[in-house]
């Protein structure tokens, strides 16, 4: 593995604890992210991973025949493992530590594609909401884009300091279980930031901070490839529940167990 070529400041470790999200330049060469940027259109062309239920439409109902309005692959390394080689991996792991503390680890990588002129936004959510509620987690994901990001073409925005906050309430996209995608019920926008960014930059946010994108309003598409990193869980003692997950059924999902059973069923 290469050696880290970040190293965050006091000021911007400081930063991200207080506001839940930060900025940061040059994690990633841009030789680097032209040549990931060829290797996330092939994923993403290829289909790959549909069977398993790890590529699908974030913001649709998913069914094979339609065309995904807002694409993403969960892991898309294991279908490219060179990514796990990238610079950009061995900076987040760096800054991981650096933000979470010694025992950070990975949790995974995914793809978010947005076609060119493509209308859906992410709706505003915090990243918790879509995981189990019996644990309390100290986690960030890594927002890295493959070009430029803008407000145009769909750049991640933040609520300040919403990561004090508990999880809101949130619903599925179109209150419909079988889509993936899930949104805030209510909340405070007030005071967003939207942080455009060069490629080669990132932006982090904690996993309890609201965050958006909006829609691709430009004529290419609008690539991000995000990265997890987590310390160790907590089992919580105080118990909560997250009925908007209860209520999924999607088709992901149902590929998923599919799959599954498949593999059980070989001799
Ligand atoms: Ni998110």
């Amino acid at each position: 593995m290469s050696e880290p070529t970040v190293f965050l400041t006091n000021e911007q470790v400081e930063f991200y604890h207080r506001e839940g999200y930060l900025v940061i330049d040059n994690v990633a060469p841009l030789q680097e992210i032209a040549r990931m940027r060829e290797i996330y259109d092939d994923l993403f062309a290829n289909r790959v991973g549909r069977q398993e239920g790890n590529q699908f439409d974030l913001a649709g109902t998913d069914d094979d025949d339609e065309e995904a309005s807002l694409p993403q692959i969960l892991g898309p390394s294991r279908y490219a493992p060179e990514l796990k080689q990238a610079q950009c991996v061995t900076n987040a792991l760096a800054i991981a530590k650096q933000l979470l503390g010694a025992e950070a680890a990975s949790t995974g990588d995914h793809a978010i594609l947005k076609p060119p002129f493509h209308g859906a936004s992410t709706p505003w959510h915090q990243d918790e909401a879509y995981w189990s509620p019996d644990w309390d987690y100290n986690s960030f994901s890594l927002w890295l884009p493959l070009q430029d990001a803008t407000v145009e073409n769909g750049c991640l925005q933040f609520v300040p300091r919403s990561h004090k906050l508990d999880v809101l309430p949130h619903h599925s996209i179109n209150n419909d279980p079988r889509i993936h995608g899930l949104e805030v019920d209510d909340a405070d926008l007030t005071t967003v930031v939207a942080c455009p960014i060069r490629a080669g930059s990132c932006t982090v946010h904690h996993n309890r901070t609201l965050h958006y994108a909006g829609p691709n309003n430009s004529p290419t598409p609008r690539r991000a490839y995000i990265m997890g990193f987590s310390c160790p869980g907590v089992r919580r003692t105080i118990p909560r529940t997250f009925p908007w997950n209860e209520a999924k059924q999607t088709p992901r999902q149902e590929r998923a167990a599919r799959a599954v059973a498949s593999v059980e069923s070989l001799p």
